[in-house]
This record gives C-alpha cells, sequence and structure tokens, in this order.
C-alpha cells in the first residue's frame, strides 16, 4: 500500500470517538520504533517530519527510510506530513519530495496574512493531491525551530473566525491553539486546556478536522528515570493523558506527540550509560531507547482510541478511489 493522505483517516476519527497520532521522526530508531507499535496495534499513523529533522537527517535519508518502513509495514495506512512548515518554498519542496501532507504554519501572521499564505500552499498541494493542515492561535514553547508566545492563553483559536478561514483557504485541517505548548515545561501549575473551544469549533465550523499540538503528557516516571541517571530536568509537566483522551473522544482527529519520544529515548541512554559506563556500542543504547520508543507509542495509541483502526481507514481510502498524490503516479 502506498503512502496516502490524511483524509480517510479524518474522515473516520471526525465523530469516530479517536484521533490518529501524529508522531516526529527525527532518525532510524524513532521510526522503528514507532511504526513497529502500530504495526502492533493495527493502528492508522501519521510520521511527521520538521524543518529541523529534514536538515538533521537529510531529508533523502528519512524518506529512505520511511519508504522501508511503508513496505514493510503491509497494509497499514501511513501519511508522511511537514510538521510546522516555516515557508511557502519549504512546503512546496516537501510535496515534491512525496510527502502525502503537508502543514503550514502562517499562524504568527494577522488573520487576512494568515489566509494569503495558507491559500497559497493549498493551490499547490490540492491538484497535486496532498492534504494540507493549517494554523489559527498560537502555541506556547520553544523547539529548536518553532518559538512560540510566553503567554499561551492569551492567544487561544477564536472560535468565530475558523469558519472564515476553512471556507477563504480551503484547508483540510486546523491546529487549533487550546492551552498547550511544546516541549517539557508546558504548564507551571495545574494543566488547563481549553476543550470547551474545540466544542465551540464543531458547532460552527462542523466537520472540520482539528488538530492538538503540543500534546505530550511529559511522564513523571520518564523525567524521573532521566534525573535518577544524572539528567537534570526539574519542574515538568504535560497535557494529562485524561485530557488527551477526552480531546481525542470530543472530535480531535489528530494528536501530535514528540516531546515524550524524545523523553523515552534519552531515559535509556542515560541508564544504560549510568549502568555501563563502559559501553561504546550504539547497538546497546539506541537498541533499549527504540524498545522504549515502541511500548510509549503503543500505550498512546490506546489512550488515542486508534488502535485497531487501521482496517477501517483501508476501507475508507479505497471507498474513496484509492487516492494517492501525483507524486506516486509518476
Ligand atoms: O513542534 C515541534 C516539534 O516537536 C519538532 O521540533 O523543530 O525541534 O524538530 P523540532
Ligand atoms: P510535544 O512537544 O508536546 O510533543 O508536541 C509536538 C508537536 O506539537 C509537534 O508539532
Ligand atoms: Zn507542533
Amino acid at each position: 500500500m502506498p503512502l496516502m493522505t490524511t483524509k480517510p483517516m479524518f474522515d473516520l476519527a471526525y465523530g469516530g470517538g479517536f484521533a490518529i497520532g501524529a508522531f516526529n521522526v527525527n532518525n532510524m530508531e524513532i521510526i522503528q520504533g514507532i511504526v513497529d507499535a502500530a504495526k502492533e496495534e493495527r493502528a492508522p499513523l501519521i510520521l511527521q517530519i520538521s524543518k529541523g529533522a529534514r536538515q538533521y537527517a537529510n531529508i533523502k535519508y528519512l524518506r529512505g527510510l520511511i519508504n522501508v518502513a511503508v513496505e514493510d509495514s503491509g497494509d497499514l495506512p501511513i501519511a508522511i506530513h511537514l510538521d510546522h512548515g516555516d515557508t511557502v518554498a519549504l512546503c512546496k519542496e516537501c510535496v515534491d519530495d512525496g510527502f502525502t501532507s503537508i502543514m503550514v504554519d502562517a499562524s504568527h501572521n494577522p488573520f487576512d496574512e494568515n489566509i494569503r499564505i495558507t491559500k497559497e500552499v493549498v493551490d499547490y498541494c490540492h491538484p497535486r493531491g496532498v492534504t494540507v493542515e493549517a494554523e489559527l492561535g498560537q502555541l506556547g514553547g520553544i523547539e529548536e525551530h518553532v518559538v512560540g508566545v510566553d503567554d499561551v492563553m492569551k492567544h487561544l483559536t477564536d472560535p468565530t473566525q475558523v469558519a472564515e478561514f476553512w471556507k477563504r483557504t480551503g484547508c483540510d485541517s486546523l491546529a487549533v491553539a487550546i492551552g498547550t505548548s511544546h516541549g517539557a515545561y508546558k504548564f507551571k501549575s495545574e494543566p488547563k486546556l481549553a476543550l470547551e473551544r474545540v466544542e465551540e469549533i464543531m458547532k460552527t465550523a462542523p466537520g472540520f478536522p482539528l488538530v492538538m499540538h503540543g500534546s505530550s503528557s511529559v511522564p513523571r516516571e520518564l523525567t524521573d528515570e532521566i534525573n535518577r541517571y544524572g539528567g537534570k530536568m526539574p519542574n515538568t509537566m504535560g497535557v494529562p493523558e485524561s485530557a488527551i483522551g477526552r480531546a481525542a473522544r470530543l472530535g480531535v482527529c489528530k494528536v501530535n506527540i514528540d516531546t515524550d519520544l524524545r523523553l523515552a529515548l534519552t531515559a535509556k541512554i542515560r541508564k544504560v550509560f549510568t549502568e555501563s559506563p563502559g559501553e561504546f556500542d550504539p547497538r546497546k543504547y539506541l537498541g533499549p531507547g527504540r524498545d522504549a520508543i515502541r511500548e510509549l507509542v503503543r500505550h498512546k495509541l490506546h489512550v488515542l482510541g486508534v488502535a485497531g483502526k487501521a482496517a477501517a481507514v483501508i476501507a475508507r481510502w479505497k471507498e474513496l478511489g484509492s487516492p494517492v498524490p501525483a507524486y506516486y503516479q509518476k
């Protein structure tokens, strides 16, 4: 089965009470851990690549690894997605590289400018059979190439703008700001999400698939393990899994997770180095890291309610006429 867009996935997730897990990939072990988990759990999957990952690993290597993963995973529905595309040029490049889904993040611009940029990307992607995620409102936190705002609660998505944004851009899904941030330090006190905004948007823009970024839970056992083995990550806080599960049941169709993968990998590497200071075989520390990612992702797929949904997504894809982006028709 070729890589597919997010459309058959979101058609089922919207109103289906589950969300697709979108996991960031940077190297072979991360890809293998995630794909093995999805295979075991029979879950459709979005593998996403940030601008930073693209530069770090060289997109040709990442694409090669994903191609093998797709071949190796039989009939598992997989989409390859650009995470936080910050320029129209980068979005176009990724379409030309065979991505099946693109996020254009122009959310830091005024409303009309966000629409203009998003529409330019949609106009490039849609004729080539590629789906587009846009963003309205702004998230907090800092990743390598994604700088967030300081006070997330002041930059939440305005539900009254969503229907107009959707109509004028024609995009396929929308990342909403509901109080989440990227990274491991999401809240200073009690985690608070504005899930009522999701409900409001579902009323004002029914049928529009919503996406939750910054959705790592930053599990205490992982940061404890990191700290136990020489790390220094105090006062971390993530989105409670109960809130992620509620969002997925409510109608959020895609949930982005990166930080938790990084924590799982880091915890295992630190453990091996502390317990075996003489270790210098990368397989001996990356291997346990890969296993930890696989188990973490298996768990997440259950939190999202997406375990076991692969067959239904394939059926929906066939119902739509088995569409693939132009890149795969060459
Ligand atoms: O949203 C950001 C993702 O976690 C990617 O982070 O830009 O450090 O690769 P990155
Ligand atoms: P986390 O940092 O919470 O994992 O969020 C990742 C993300 O939103 C990628 O776009
Ligand atoms: Zn994000």
